[in-house]
């Protein structure tokens, strides 16, 4: 009798042993299939300890080499790249994060699994689309758009990663003049979400709104409520920087944690994450773009239509002039 109980034990503990767990920022409940999915197909099994990145980041550093942490997964190149400074992250590499993520979305410290675009919204009612051609970030700063501008707070990692990519094209002299003049050309003083600027054009309050792409969509999808969903309906994406570099982007991804006790599973659940399959289902969740090449977006994304992107600025870049960006955004006066 008692052979046949070890035997059993020793069974149910080879079943689960392989696993690798994954701290991350993400919760949907449809994620879940995806690690299933994952477990069938490599008996690795996916434990996910889900929470803010802030709080998740203490835990890492604290418990330092005790911490069962693989895989850290953020949005925001701003927060892969502060997780990296403070010696987070462990290099990694794969033949399949070469192949199929673009250099800029990606380091020798973590990689993109997702993008979007922090671009530039209007209402077709207040302005024709005539008015926008051509249209750069870096002519956000001209006088004709005096008080017309809604954007959220200088705290915000995705503004300080935008002002950031315009010091690495524009240089900091440039970009300490434009700031006093884009901060003149705010409509309100900085306040709420993404959406909540989004909002502010479509009632009218300002005439342009700066936001990440994906919560457009999510608007648009009505899963915000009708009142979200019909105010996204009157207001309109527009793509900067069309004639030249393209427009600013930014990732979700993931990094392995240094002292990963699983670092082989963590490759692996990592790779899988980037085959077409999985790309679209983490994409249809979040309305974001698939990284790679040949996945599909959500169909309210597609509407959004095709643009170009800025592929020549490296998303790492942006980690150089995060601090001096949030400190020439304060100095401008944006709160
Ligand atoms: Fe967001």
């Amino acid at each position: 009798m008692r052979w046949i109980f070890l035997i059993l034990l020793f069974s149910f503990n080879n079943l689960f042993a392989e696993e690798v767990n994954l701290f991350t920022t993400r919760h949907y409940e449809s994620d879940i299939k995806i690690y299933k999915k994952f477990t069938e197909k490599t008996g690795i099994k996916v434990n996910v300890v889900a929470g803010k990145s802030k709080p998740l980041e203490k835990r890492i550093l604290e418990e330092g080499k005790d911490c069962i942490g693989d895989i850290f997964f953020l949005a925001d190149v701003g927060r892969l790249i502060s997780a990296e400074k403070k010696n987070i992250f462990q290099k990694i590499s794969s033949s399949i994060f070469e192949s199929e993520v673009p250099r800029s979305f990606r380091s020798e410290y973590w990689i993109g699994i997702a993008k979007r675009a922090r671009i530039i919204f209007y209402s077709p009612s207040k302005i024709s689309k005539n008015e926008l051609k051509d249209l750069n970030y870096e002519n956000l700063s001209e006088p004709r758009w005096k008080g017309q501008i809604a954007i959220r707070q200088a705290n915000n990692v995705y503004n300080q990663s935008l002002i950031a990519s315009l010091i690495e094209k524009n240089g900091l002299d440039y970009m300490k003049k434009w700031l006093k003049d884009f901060v003149n050309n705010f409509s309100r003083k900085p306040q709420g979400n993404d959406r909540a600027q989004i909002l502010s054009v479509a009632s009218g309050e300002s005439k342009l709104a700066i936001a990440n792409t994906y919560y457009y969509a999510l608007m648009l999808s009505g899963k915000k409520g009708k009142e979200q969903q019909l105010a996204a309906q009157k207001v309109k994406p527009f793509f900067p920087n069309q004639n030249n570099r393209g427009v600013h982007m930014n990732i979700s991804g993931v990094g392995v944690l240094k002292y990963s006790p699983n670092k082989e599973n963590a490759i692996k659940l990592i790779e899988y994450l980037l085959t077409p399959e999985v790309q679209s289902h983490i994409v249809n969740n979040t309305f974001e773009y698939p990284i790679i090449e040949n996945a599909e977006s959500n169909k309210l994304v597609m509407l959004m239509g095709k643009f170009k992107q800025d592929l020549d600025t490296p998303v790492s870049s942006y980690g150089k002039w995060q601090k001096e960006a949030y400190k020439l955004m304060k100095k401008s006066g944006w709160n």
